[in-house]
């Protein structure tokens, strides 16, 4: 927290003094009401068990929390099914013509998808499922664009007790690889491309080509065809989609789940160059999804559009586009494409042709938005917009009152939501009719949810101050560990700080109890809001042969949040030209996704190393952020600072 951008940023967020109180209109009809903070912190157990006892249950559940810290089960004598809580129950109860979601393929293909339609689309591809041999405590990979069989194959997992690991489309062979073999995945599925500002991004030949790396627990690869690309089928291992639902019947009986088991996994990056498998169960999960889907966004499923655009393949599309939402019957619109294709006012246009009510986005298309300019979302109608949310990152002051008065035109209250893939739910948030909004600030705990801020020590700091962010006692959609182990579990989370969880974040809170983030305080880049790690992009780079040495920081950008910002010694004879650069950028891409790519890439004779050896990775984050250098005495050979500086500076100056 000693970083000169954070302490800058603490006291101006704390500065801040517009405040929002919630419109009487709002509170008058919103799904929270007054005291609901008091009532759950009363007694967080009988808050969630309310919860939990709205979903539908096989067999109820009597036990609320088995806490052996730091492993929790929730609901554990309960049996359940989620396809079951996401698509039979709404359409036994009449409601099977009513509008899951609304697609829009990015070419401009659009369909409606009921709730009915969606169960007989599940039940089918379940069956086709089982009948390939896939069974309840297997893992499935699924690797596919933002298309509707996505939230079909998940839906589909669940039915049959197989737990599904979604890959994101923008990930490459590597991180296939990585993760099909970590969970020893039994099947994949894809598709043959997706689209993606007009072209087709190849999804089956990334499989091909994970497949060449060795993926030897796969026996099953099934193809949809969204883009109709030509793909290689492999006889015996691959089929497409089609073949596999036909014949099938459309009833399928759902497997009596435990609420303790496995839901998915979803891999995500820590500070090392391997992605923890996140693990979620099913009973909490969806209770914690449930209760902050219907009360952060007040969601009322028979009048809302909410539309998050995420993208399924990180964990805000599992919780808040696939589960949170069908369990809550709700009626969503499911994007497929990118914001500025075929022009900036593609959202917008989505926006005003469904009629969206609540709108859940990151802080960098936000910012994007603005660089854009306002005439885009002014060409169209967004009255119909009644909430407006963020997550994935910070958002600033600017992008929050942008949001509030250009998308919003200051009737929408703006909820900034803070969360990760590990607490699988929402977990600081405003509540729509009862808290009063400051723009930057992701406001208050969730009803239930124990947070604290701490110091070095551990003590509570006093507000207002910043510090790390813990949690201080377990909910219903935590993880339940990391996949394969349960020691780097208890590493991570539990051993900074006894008895709390270490989110990773730093964070500030006011005398009113409001919390303001201020970013990671670990290794952890945020992309555009996709996570990864200094060490993943270090351990691709290093694999390049002309590569000797590579150091990655995560360099603050006004758009994307952090850019990728490489520092790498070169091998023998090899020279660090600009080519070298770019082929870095494309390895990188290659490896991880192309999101990964470094946007700058600096070359340097030597990293700058303590003397004990360890590479300086503030003096490096200084570096690309072009601060002063503060004491460098520790450095083995302060010439290559200055050495590094200058070249720094100039490939920062190329970028611009
Ligand atoms: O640093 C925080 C940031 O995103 C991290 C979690 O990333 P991931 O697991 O990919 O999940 C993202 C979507 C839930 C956090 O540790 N983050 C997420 N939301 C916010 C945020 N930082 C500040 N404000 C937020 N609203």
């Amino acid at each position: 927290m000693s970083n000169p951008t954070q302490v800058h940023a603490i006291e101006a967020l704390l500065s801040e003094e517009r405040r929002f109180p919630p419109p009487p209109e709002v509170t008058a009809q919103a799904n929270a009401q007054p005291g609901i903070h008091a009532r759950a912190e009363a007694d967080p157990l009988a808050f969630w068990q309310s919860w939990a006892l709205q979903l539908e249950w096989f067999k109820p559940p009597e036990q609320i929390l088995e806490w052996n810290e730091p492993f929790a089960r929730w609901f554990a004598d309960g049996e359940l099914n989620a396809s079951v809580n996401a698509l039979d129950r709404h359409v036994q109860a009449g409601r099977a013509a009513t509008v899951a979601f609304y697609f829009e393929g990015e070419p401009g293909d659009r369909w409606t998808v009921t709730y009915g339609q969606l169960l007989d689309d599940v039940c089918r591809f379940a069956n086709g499922l089982r009948a390939l041999g896939v069974k309840k405590g297997d893992r499935v990979a699924i690797y596919l664009p933002m298309i509707v069989e996505l939230p079909i194959a998940m839906l589909a997992c669940a039915r049959i007790g197989a737990a599904h690991s979604v890959i994101f489309g923008g990930f490459s062979a590597d991180s296939i690889v990585d993760r099909v073999n970590d969970s020893q995945c039994v099947a994949l599925i894809t598709a043959d491309a997706g689209w993606r500002r007009g072209k087709p991004v190849p999804l089956k030949a990334n499989v091909d080509e994970a497949f060449t790396k060795g993926m030897p627990s796969l026996q099953t690869v099934i193809v949809a065809r969204r883009v109709g690309t030509p793909v290689d089928l492999v006889a015996g291992r691959d089929r497409w989609w089609d073949d596999v639902v036909r014949d099938q019947p459309s009833i399928c009986e759902p497997e009596r789940m435990n609420a303790e088991d496995l839901l998915f996994l979803l891999y995500t990056s820590g500070t090392t160059a391997k992605p923890k498998g996140i693990m979620h169960t099913t009973g909490g999960y969806l209770t914690g999804v449930t209760a902050t889907h219907k009360l952060v966004f007040d969601l009322k499923a028979t009048a809302d559009v909410f539309w998050c655009t995420a993208d399924i393949g990180w964990v805000t599309g599992h919780s808040y586009i696939v589960y949170g939402p069908l369990c809550n019957g709700a009626t969503s619109v499911l994007y497929e494409g990118s914001p500025d294709y075929p022009a900036f006012d593609r959202f917008w246009e989505i926006v005003e042709r469904y009629r969206v009510t609540i709108l859940y986005t990151a802080p960098t298309a936000i910012r994007t938005f603005m660089k854009w300019g306002a005439e885009w979302p002014n060409k169209h109608d967004l009255s119909s917009l009644r909430l407006l949310g963020s997550v994935g990152e910070p958002i600033n002051p600017e992008a929050w009152m942008w949001y509030r008065d250009v998308i919003g035109k200051g009737r929408c209250p703006v909820l900034d939501t803070w969360w990760q893939t590990e607490t699988g739910s929402i977990m600081i948030a405003p509540l729509p009719g009862i808290t009063t909004l400051k723009p930057g600030s992701a406001t208050q705990p969730f009803p239930g949810i124990g947070v604290d801020i701490v110091n070095e020590a551990g003590a509570t700091v006093a507000p207002p101050g910043g510090g790390y962010i813990v949690l201080t006692r377990p909910w219903p959609a935590m993880l339940r560990g990391i996949y394969g182990d349960p020691e780097r579990y208890e590493q991570t989370y539990w051993s900074r700080f006894p008895h709390r969880y270490l989110a990773g974040d730093g964070c500030s809170r006011d005398t009113d109890g409001d919390y303001w983030f201020l970013g990671r305080i670990d290794d952890v880049m945020n992309i555009s809001g996709h996570r990864i790690s200094t060490a993943e992009v270090e351990s691709a780079l290093v694999a390049h042969p002309a590569v000797a040495e590579a150091a990655v920081v995560g360099k603050i950008d006004d758009v994307t949040g952090h850019a990728v910002c490489a520092f790498v010694s070169v091998r023998g004879d090899a020279v660090g030209s600009p080519e070298l650069g770019k082929e870095l950028r494309e390895h990188v891409g290659r490896r991880l996704g192309k999101f990964t790519a470094p946007k700058y890439v600096t070359f340097t004779q030597e990293l700058p190393k303590t003397r004990s050896g360890k590479i300086m990775r503030r003096l490096l984050r200084d570096i690309a952020e072009g601060r002063m250098l503060g004491d460098t005495t520790t450095l083995a050979d302060s010439g290559v600072v200055a050495e590094l500086q200058a070249r720094a500076k100039a490939e920062a100056a190329k970028e611009e």
